[in-house]
């Protein structure tokens, strides 16, 4: 079965709301049809909103985290009916950075993935191992927990809705790509968890990116293997030129 491959951007904590705009207006009629290829913007909470109402037909918005309660005295943050409301579509869950910075753990995790589909978001939920767990071999097993941690009571047909990305934390921002055959086999990896999860035919219709060092000049190969389907990308997005690249390449 065919699954519509993702390019989705991370900016991080990159770009104001001007440079933002101009983006958005350098890409918005240059992007493929979004039955060929989806493209996702995930950019700061604060110009969410403008980036919505300046979308093109062809792209759609994330954030790049989220709470999992529905309200509260939380200060400063943000809720998934906050998000919805503004008409965001997509939401970074469980980024290394955040794991690494501001203690999400595997259940957190699990319960902002539970409410951004319970919104009606399209969690993008990442994984992935450290460098001493890749030199260690035990990748697999290391990632596959935590893809089995975040599912946790998620049934199949919320599991659909659902798009995981594989980033290696030793590929981030490092220009170290994982090489296409390391990338895939943990992929598979990580589909063989959700066929166990779930059922075979469900494993096969979920998206799983790669991402780490993903550029326009590897793209191609990443997205010729047979279970990477799209990428999620930091500094390549930023780049109007190379993020309709990246594009253009997973566009067949
Ligand atoms: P880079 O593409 O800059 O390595 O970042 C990857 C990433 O963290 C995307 O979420």
């Amino acid at each position: 079965m065919k699954r519509i491959p993702i390019i989705a951007g991370n900016w991080k904590m990159y770009k104001n709301r001007d440079e933002a705009l101009e983006f958005i207006y350098q890409v918005n009629d240059k992007l493929p049809e979004s039955s060929n290829v989806e493209t996702v913007i995930c950019a700061s909470a604060v110009y969410l909103r403008d980036l919505v109402k300046r979308q093109g037909d062809n792209l759609r918005i994330g954030a790049q985290n989220m709470h999992y309660l529905d309200e509260g005295a939380y200060t400063g943050e943000v809720s998934a009916e906050m998000l919805k409301n503004i008409g965001v579509s997509y939401v970074v869950l469980g980024h290394s950075e955040r794991r690494a910075y501001y203690n999400e753990t595997d259940e957190t995790v699990n319960l902002k993935t539970k409410k951004a589909i319970a919104e009606g978001l399209v969690p993008i939920v990442c994984v992935g191992e450290e460098l001493e767990v890749r030199e260690k071999g035990t990748t697999n097993k290391v990632v596959g927990k935590q893809v089995e941690l975040a599912y946790k009571d998620i049934n199949k047909e919320e599991a659909l809705n659902t798009v995981v990305a594989y980033e290696p934390v030793w590929a981030i921002g490092t220009g170290k790509t994982a090489t296409k055959e390391q990338a895939n086999e943990t992929i598979i990896a990580v589909r063989k968890v959700l066929e166990k999860l779930y059922d075979l035919e469900t494993a096969d219709k979920i998206r799983i990116l790669y991402g780490g060092s993903v550029k326009p000049d590897n793209i191609k190969d990443l997205l010729s293997m047979s279970d990477i389907d799209g990428a999620l990308v930091g500094g390549a997005s930023l780049v109007a030129d190379s993020f309709l690249k990246l594009a253009e390449a997973a566009d067949k």
